[in-house]
């Protein structure tokens, strides 16, 4: 299984399992801009090579101010760390929630931050027939008993793509409880700013934001997230963080990356397109995509052909292309994969590999396809 280590995109993995060099696959399985890296950051590792032999700056200046001019928040509102998965962590050290609730399905580390915390968590359903919109009804009358400590909730979920709703998070930050709301994949929505909840960060003070920078950008190696909040909580958070987290090529990188705004648009519009078409595709060849809103889909196999999710993980696998088998996923069943959404040369590929397989395996149904 790819997912030894619970997450997509183990290249290293898949080269052992398929027997295929890491350079050779053609990686669906985890959710990276096409575009990316910008040019500015092959720059900085050229030039600033000789940063390494000192210490980043313990406090980040530089970044976080950037960061917090791109949002208009104050600099102390910002807490910058070694990727979004640092911070899931972090938030979730410092609260210390005896109770929690997530939604099903979602981010792996969101379980697994408040498991090693001994928290006890709540599974918010979200259903196929619904869209995979979380079910308001349960999210109401868990406000009504006052019951959870704190929310942690993607906005877009991964891996539904799907947003949250205004009246939702707004009810929910009404209630008091702690809000997390994992934003790592918004700045690839062309309207980032207006769906963003960080301008509202001043309003709540119970909200927390996170945002991965290793996505859009597409630097997962270098780690880079960051999170909006209450400026007396982040000073404890601060604290409890390990010095020098945040490296200074990392600094540098997304210093400089912030600025690049025709990359930004350029991936925005890219998305808008790729995301129709990638739909457009798989809803033809007789699977059930879910609309998203963001650089990944959901798919299910179960609409027209028998093979699971694992299956046929590995006869892609075997033929160089990785995809997520998002059965691994708290409320999915064995025929959901995820895709990424990547350039139209790839995307067509990946296509038309996924056709050639599926193509054995329909469903004995007749007339229904
Ligand atoms: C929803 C979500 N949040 C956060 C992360 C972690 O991102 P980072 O690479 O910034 O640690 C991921 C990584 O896949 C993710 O899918």
């Amino acid at each position: 299984m790819l997912e030894r280590y619970g997450h997509g995109g183990d290249l290293l993995s898949a080269s052992e399992l398929y027997g295929i060099h890491e350079d050779h696959l053609l990686d669906f399985s985890s959710n990276m801009n096409p575009l990316g890296p910008p040019q500015v950051v092959a720059d900085i590792l050229s030039q600033y090579m000789q940063h390494i032999t000192k210490y980043p700056d313990p406090a980040i200046r530089q970044l976080r101010s950037t960061i917090a001019s791109k949002h208009l928040v104050d600099l102390e509102e910002v807490i910058v760390g070694n990727g979004a998965a640092e911070l899931i962590d972090l938030v979730v050290r410092y609260f210390q929630p005896k109770t929690a609730a997530i939604v099903a399905p979602s981010f792996i580390e969101y379980e697994q931050a408040l498991q090693k915390n001994g928290c006890k968590i709540t599974y918010i359903e979200s259903e196929a027939v619904n869209g995979f919109t979380p079910n308001e009804q349960q999210v109401d009358k868990l406000i009504q008993q006052q019951s959870i400590e704190l929310y942690m909730l993607g906005h877009p979920n991964n891996p539904t793509g799907q947003l949250l709703s205004e009246q939702m998070v707004t009810n929910l930050l009404r209630s008091g409880a702690i809000v997390v709301l994992d934003e790592a994949f918004l700045d690839f929505h062309q309207h980032e700013d207006e769906l963003s909840w960080i301008s509202k960060v001043s309003k709540y003070r119970n909200l927390f934001v996170i945002r991965s920078m290793t996505k859009f950008y597409s630097i997962p190696g270098i780690r880079l997230g960051y999170m909006i909040g209450a400026v007396n909580q982040l000073q404890h958070m601060k604290q409890m963080q390990y010095p020098w987290s945040v490296n200074s090529l990392a600094q540098l990188i997304g210093h400089a990356v912030l600025q690049d705004q025709s990359y930004a648009s350029e991936s925005k519009s890219w998305l808008v397109e790729e995301a129709n078409w990638m739909y457009e595709q798989l809803a033809c060849l007789h699977v059930k995509p879910f609309r998203t809103v963001t650089n990944y889909i959901l798919v299910d196999l179960a609409y027209g052909y028998e093979i699971t999710a694992s299956e046929l993980q590995q006869l892609m696998g075997k033929q160089g292309i990785l995809i997520r088998d998002a059965s691994t996923f708290k409320g999915l069943q064995s025929s959901y994969i995820r895709l990424a959404i990547k350039s139209r040369q790839q995307n067509i590929h990946c296509i038309s590999v996924l056709t050639n397989i599926l193509s054995t395996h329909r469903k004995d149904v007749g007339d229904e396809l």
